[in-house]
């Protein structure tokens, strides 16, 4: 571990891989696997996914970079680096919205996390063996609605995520991810096979890659930005976070490509795992937030090993599940510890038992609680709206006002030019995206998206 100059001593990231698995595993979780493939079902499919890879690399990447170079500078947590580095502003509420978005996220995060756990158990009992899609599909709506079980397992996960974020991120979670990482991508590929050799593979294919622009609504494309922001983990201050322990001699724009790269690469696998198999097994591919675990037994069934793969593959997810939302607990447990002065591990038992009960009611929308909703929204769908389509591009465009025009080239070149040589063009080109391109996309997107125009 190194210590930095700055005035506090806090933990930095051990080396440059460890800060590549800790953002990647921030990155690459239930967003990619579960949520991505569900979402580009219900907007109509490839003309979905082309629009979330442009946000992802127009405006995702640049604000990854400001979020790292944020957190870096300030070595502080959401909060304190906003008062930090423009102290006596209301910059600082950018940091409020980022803590309230993490806990809205964590909320319904553990509930998905904790279905994966059950879906360990139920390939370890061999429960999807012999059953059709249909029995697949009700099995997993009996499942979700039953008021105890998912808030057992969703519980059990918090407390998992709990635990380590009170040993810290660097011993526990940055080891392990930068061996099941791996692990989890060769598993992808295996089911990726399977899926595409399918006898009617080929529809799904098409869906995933043959845009139909003409099914693109205003919803689809602020869907799309909330999701590039989501999957990428941006626009609450986890990567501000975990910028704050990166350290001085790390290529932070090298650092965000390849994090971005391998989140993107992992759901498109994720979605040639799966909609293949959507087709190949009529499975709607609108069916929702059950899809991959509807989807997936039946792949499963269909192939050698298949018992095997079934554990493997939720074990993994559970686990991506883990090293992302250990990542947003962090959020607010940096936040606790630093602002209110709380020590480590209180803050971190506070502020999982205020998620966790918010948490259950979550799980209970899915079953007892179905009849109350907002917006036609039950609780799980609204804070999944709220944060990811509302306040996580918010954040977004607060960041990138903030280095576009608050920091200006200047910081921003010092900033970049520690463990790294840019281009003047790739400067220029940063700054002119976060300055004009990204807040007016995100503006217009979002306005439109809530039906402004
Ligand atoms: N990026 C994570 C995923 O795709 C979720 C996440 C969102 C993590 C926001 C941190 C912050 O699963």
């Amino acid at each position: 571990m190194k210590s930095d100059k700055s005035p506090q001593v806090r933990d930095v990231f051990s080396s440059k891989m460890g800060v590549i698995a800790a953002a990647a595993g921030s990155a690459v979780g239930l967003g990619n696997i579960w949520k991505f493939p569900y979402i580009t079902g219900v907007y109509g499919g490839a003309a979905f996914l082309f629009v979330y890879l442009g946000f992802i690399a127009l405006i995702g990447l640049p604000i990854m970079l400001s979020e790292f170079m944020i957190g870096r500078k300030s070595r502080s947590n959401v909060f304190g680096a906003f008062k930090n580095l423009a102290p006596n502003s209301p910059w600082r509420l950018v940091g409020i919205l980022g803590v309230a978005a993490a806990i809205m996220i964590f909320s319904f995060y553990g509930v998905v996390a904790g279905w994966s756990i059950d879906y360990i158990v139920k390939s370890v009992t061999d429960s999807f063996a012999t059953k059709s899609p249909d029995e697949l599909g009700s099995m997993f709506t009996h499942f979700i609605e039953n008021p105890w079980l998912p808030i057992f397992y969703q519980l059990l996960f918090m407390v998992m995520t709990m635990a380590i974020v009170i040993i810290g991120v660097k011993d526990g979670i940055e080891k392990y991810a930068k061996i099941l990482m791996p692990i989890l991508v060769l598993i992808i590929i295996v089911l990726d096979i399977r899926s595409v050799t399918l006898e009617g593979a080929s529809e799904g294919l098409n869906f995933l890659f043959r845009p139909d622009f003409s099914k693109l609504t205003a919803d689809g494309v602020l869907s799309a930005l909330g999701h590039a922001f989501f999957s990428l983990s941006l626009g609450m201050g986890t990567l501000i976070t975990y910028g704050s322990y990166i350290g001085n001699n790390n290529n932070l724009a090298k650092t965000a490509l390849q994090v971005t790269i391998a989140d993107t690469l992992i759901a498109i696998l994720a979605g040639i795992a799966i909609f293949p198999a959507v087709f190949a097994f009529g499975i709607e591919p609108s069916s929702g937030p059950g899809l991959v675990f509807i989807t997936l037994p039946n792949v499963f069934q269909q192939m050698p090993g298949g018992f095997f793969f079934s554990i493997l593959f939720f074990i993994l997810l559970t686990v991506a599940a883990l090293t992302s939302s250990i990542s947003i607990l962090e959020v607010v447990v940096a936040y606790f510890g630093e602002e209110l002065k709380i020590k480590r591990k209180p803050a971190t038992i506070l502020a999982t038992v205020m998620i966790a009960i918010v948490g259950v009611f979550c799980s209970l929308s899915m079953g007892l609680l179905k009849e109350y909703t907002l917006f036609g929204l039950n609780l799980f769908d609204l804070l999944d709206w709220i944060s990811a389509n509302m306040l996580l591009p918010l954040g977004g465009l607060f960041i990138s006002l903030f280095i576009g025009w608050f920091w200006g080239r200047k910081k921003v070149e010092e900033e970049l030019a520690k463990g790294a040589k840019l281009t003047h063009a790739l400067i220029s080109t940063l700054i002119f995206v976060l300055k004009f391109i990204a807040p007016a996309a995100i503006a217009i997107v979002f306005l439109n998206g809530l039906g402004f125009f």
